[in-house]
């Protein structure tokens, strides 16, 4: 779907490299990585992650996880889930309805003619709502009036508004109800990730990535949450009951398996290897041993958004040191400024 997504992102054509999904090194959502030596490659580099590196980082961050489960944990819910989720097979990673993978696929191709995207929202009033609400954001108005008409909507938002638009309505559907408290954290997960979209957009050109692409990577990168929240879910309907697990162990469980089930899930989804590896990476850790611009916009842009969140102050030094960012602090700083005024 994401057919032109890494010329979109960088401008280059590029070659391919495959260091996605290395397993993570830290055992607790509390311990950091230590940053290796850093190697830094030339910007635009291509990072593509595979099928066989994301489950093969999937399995050992599951047996990292379950190797510190006490008795408690062995006796709950927990295991069983660990190994479905591991299994990662289309019961865990369900398919979004057949009409927005269409959808999507329509707006990704470039030749779609223009009255064939607008038919697409014709079609479906939940999307023609969120594409005028889209397109009539601070965002795209700026200074012009308010439009109520999808073909002037789909015109100012263009074909890479158009395909967020599309995404989100996508990572929509696996909003569930995976009971108890975990109703809320569902809700919390998804508030992050719309809030951190529209920072990454703006974070974009500082580390000269495309803004609209970054809009979309941002609004994905925690999915691999809900598609966690999404099997839960699934269970609890199963067993007509809810799951039971200690809740450090369900948040390190989260925390550990998140990254790589999200990156699995939007190759599986069709959006390509660059989409994967982006939202399978994007705590950065352990830290890349060459540039990969990508995962620091969107650990700089979430770790904002978390600040601003629960109203704490910024620590930018140990941000660029926790995420071993290599872009220019002060051009970051400036754009967030920007936004500020
Ligand atoms: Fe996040
Ligand atoms: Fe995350």
């Amino acid at each position: 779907m994401f057919s032109q997504f890494w010329r979109r992102l960088t401008g280059t054509p590029g070659a391919s490299t495959s260091p996605a999904a290395a397993p993570a090194a830290e055992p607790a959502e509390t311990a950091a990585a230590p940053a290796p030596a850093r190697e830094v490659a030339p910007k635009g580099e291509i990072r593509v992650a595979t099928e066989e590196s994301l489950r093969r980082s999937l399995t050992w961050r599951s047996r990292v996880l379950m190797e510190g489960a006490g008795e408690d944990i062995m006796r709950s819910d927990g295991p069983a889930l660990v190994a479905a989720l591991t299994d990662a097979n289309e019961s865990v990673i369900r398919q979004p309805p057949a009409a927005a993978q269409r959808a999507l696929r329509v707006a990704s191709n470039p030749e779609t003619p223009m009255p064939k995207v607008v038919e697409l929202f014709e079609n479906d009033p939940m999307l023609a709502q969120a594409l005028l609400r889209f397109s009539n954001s601070v965002f795209y108005r700026r200074d012009s009036q308010p439009t109520a008409s999808l073909q002037s909507a789909v015109q100012r938002v263009g074909m890479n508004g158009v395909q967020t638009v599309l995404t989100a309505s996508l990572v929509q559907t696996m909003l569930c109800r995976p009971g108890g408290a975990y109703d809320a954290l569902v809700q919390k997960v998804w508030t992050h990730m719309q809030r951190s979209a529209p920072i990454a957009r703006t974070l974009a050109p500082a580390f000269g990535l495309d803004a609209e692409t970054m809009f979309s990577l941002a609004l994905l990168h925690d999915v691999g949450k809900l598609v966690i929240f999404d099997h839960i879910s699934t269970l609890r309907h199963d067993k007509r009951r809810d799951l039971k697990m200690p809740d450090l162990f369900f948040r390190q469980m989260l925390w550990h398996l998140h990254e790589p089930i999200g990156g699995l899930s939007v190759l599986h989804w069709g959006m390509g290897g660059e989409a994967a590896h982006a939202v399978a990476e994007h705590h950065r850790r352990p830290a890349p041993t060459t540039s990969d611009t990508v995962t620091e916009c969107l650990f700089v842009a979430e770790t904002i958004e978390l600040a601003q969140t629960n109203f704490a102050k910024l620590d930018w030094e140990e941000v660029w040191k926790k995420g071993a960012i290599t872009t220019e602090m002060g051009s970051v700083q400036e754009r967030m400024r920007k936004t500020d005024e």
